[in-house]
């Protein structure tokens, strides 16, 4: 079990732990039989003489000027007070080795699903992969904190429980094991599907908190649509199923309810009948009391000890889960062969580049894409939606891997570049900006985590955006909202330049978005761009003609291939070239 490796650094502390567990269940034992005594005791000088009582209480100066239970109350005294000291380290102990080791999980977790490929998040989807570090790790804590405790506590309390009960009567412990383990098999079956209606709970909760968390992440669609009637169905469908299950779940806990009042205290009233015979006819001791308190103490723990097998169980798969996540593959392989590309000229060569992605293997995508980007040339990717445009942004990120053909930069594959490094040298404004929910400051900050209040304001004034930024009361302290909603599309953009302006990369990958800005706003943002773009290499995937018409060449992109190429007025000569088309398109729109 792997979560184990995570204790290993505090072994010893929790060895310890694990021991004043022992220690605290035998006293437990101890106390119980002492309090059953000091109840069953007729007379204060009759205390029994076979019982742990005496003992314990030979260890005293017998010169002691108290009566027996005196003396008893006085042990009684200390071993709570020792048995309350263990409980408090035991418990500190234990929560400190466990957070620690959690720590280290939750970060080793999320470090790995970080570093996953792309790929990875495509066929998962956020809230699953949030809840392995939540819900989850929770889970894994809990087990090792409490049930691992109580496990090993109610071991022990079973074992020492036994020898004390055969210690008083074999023929009173023989009863009782011949009715109460009858009972705990049952109760484990009644609680294990319990337990399966529980986890049916969970997972409908589970489903119907996904329906909550898309709903408002999508709000906008939701109202535009108005489909909240719609949302409302769902999610009302989602809850009526966590009611359902839910009530069958009670019924089971109900009438396992019932079966442990009849059952058990039934055998108990049955077991105390018995003891009472036995001691009519001379055969049982004053332990009666004493007998019975720890019996329940016993068949607490059996019980206890069913429910947590459970629970263990349940823990396992959870543990096996986030293993799993543990031993993926993440994406960075840094070794020394690797060069860094720290003096990157900028030059880009596709070649024969093939892609399907990996979730969609019937959907070729790229059927050969090739072409070169000169150091510091401007090249326009122009296409159909869906031809693949930002997919070839992709690409080149590195987020994916070319089924067929090659990535070289500056002449050498893209494979033999330090993958960090390389991302470094480049700068990527999405087609789609999601800011960061804290400051602007924060979210232009993003592109170089080390820079000055100066430098911030020197590339929001070349994206463009330090008027809109200054106009703000707050400023660059203005906080943007969840994923930057209190923005207009605009502007978020021009964050997300002034974001690559502040990274000075080599290579510049911009995804002009398709949502068309006023006449204002895209003379704006296209000089920020234009600002950008100097002296580095950059693929534009432009939807603005303005942009396209400043480009050094245009690569057309039709149906996964390059169809063509060449500068604003070659390709404008081309007779049904698609490059025409576009540009009459968007001729007649303005
Ligand atoms: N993560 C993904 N998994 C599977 N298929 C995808 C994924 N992303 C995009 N696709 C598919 O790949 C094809 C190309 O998509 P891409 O986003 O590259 O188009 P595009 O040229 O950028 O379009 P647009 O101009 O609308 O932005 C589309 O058919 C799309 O459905
Ligand atoms: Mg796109």
């Amino acid at each position: 079990m792997g979560v184990f490796r995570y204790l290993a650094p505090y072994k010893y502390l929790f060895v310890f732990g694990l021991l004043l567990i022992v220690v605290s269940g035998l006293l437990m034992i101890v106390i119980t039989a002492i309090l059953g005594q000091l109840a069953g005791a007729e007379t204060m000088a009759n205390m029994p003489g076979s019982s742990m009582t005496t003992w314990v209480a030979a260890y005293l100066p017998d010169d002691l000027p108290m009566q027996t239970t005196g003396k008893i109350l006085g042990i009684l005294a200390v071993m709570l007070i020792i048995q309350g000291f263990f409980s408090f380290v035991r418990v500190y102990i234990f929560s400190y080795v466990i957070e620690n080791a959690m720590e280290t999980l939750r970060r080793d977790v999320y470090r790995t699903i970080i570093s996953m490929p792309m790929q990875f998040f495509h066929e998962r989807r956020v809230g699953d992969l949030s809840s392995r570090l939540s819900s989850d790790i929770t889970t894994i804590q809990e087990t090792l904190n409490i049930t691992l405790a109580e496990f090993i506590r109610q071991t022990v309390i079973i074992i020492v429980g036994l020898v004390a009960l055969v210690s008083f009567s074999y023929k009173l412990t023989l009863m009782m094991l011949a009715t109460l383990p009858v009972i705990v098999i049952i109760m484990v079956l009644f609680g294990r599907y319990i337990r399966k209606l529980g986890k049916l709970t969970q997972d409908k909760v589970a489903e119907s908190s996904v329906i909550v968390n898309e709903s408002l992440t999508g709000i906008v669609n939701v109202k535009s649509f108005a489909n909240e009637a719609f949302e409302i169905i769902r999610y009302g469908a989602g809850i009526r199923t966590i009611k359902q299950v839910a009530l069958k779940s009670a019924i089971w806990r109900g009438m396992f309810g019932t079966f442990i009042i009849i059952f058990l205290f039934g055998a108990l009233g049955a077991l105390m009948g018995y003891g009472a015979y036995l001691r009519s006819i001379g055969e049982l001791p004053e332990v009666l009391v004493s007998f019975v308190l720890i019996t329940g103490l016993v068949a607490g723990s059996i019980g206890g000890l069913a429910a947590q097998m459970g629970t263990i169980q349940r823990s396992i798969g959870i543990i096996e889960g986030v293993m799993d996540i543990l031993a993926g593959q993440p994406e960075k392989i840094n070794t020394s062969e690797h060069a860094a590309p720290a003096d990157l000229k900028g030059a880009i060569s596709i070649r024969d580049v093939h892609f399907h992605y990996p979730s969609r293997s019937d959907v070729q995508v790229l059927k050969g894409v090739s072409f070169d980007l000169q150091p510091g040339q401007q090249v326009a990717l122009v296409g159909a939606s869906g031809s693949g445009k930002s997919t070839l942004a992709a690409l080149l990120l590195q987020f994916y891997t070319p089924q067929q053909g090659t990535i070289d930069f500056d002449g050498k594959p893209a494979q033999s570049f330090e993958l960090d490094a390389l991302r470094s040298a480049m700068a990527y404004v999405p087609q789609e900006v999601i800011l960061f929910g804290g400051t602007i400051r924060d979210n232009i900050a993003y592109g170089k985590p080390d820079a000055t209040d100066s430098e911030i304001e020197a590339a929001a004034q070349k994206a463009n955006a330090l008027a809109f930024i200054q106009s703000f009361p707050e400023g660059m302290q203005t906080l943007v909202g969840d994923r930057g909603i209190q923005l207009s599309g605009g502007q978020r953009q021009r964050i997300a330049i002034a974001r690559a302006v502040l990274r000075n990369p080599r290579i510049l990958l911009l995804d002009e978005a398709t949502s068309s800005l006023d006449n204002e706003s895209e003379k704006l943002v296209q000089e920020a761009l234009d600002e950008l773009m100097k002296g580095r290499t950059s693929l534009v995937i432009a939807h603005r003609l303005s942009t396209i018409r400043n480009a050094d060449r245009i690569v057309v992109l039709e149906n996964g291939i390059v169809t063509d190429t060449g500068t604003h007025n070659e390709l404008l000569e081309r007779e049904n070239g698609l490059y025409r088309k576009l540009i009459e398109l968007s001729r007649n729109e303005q």
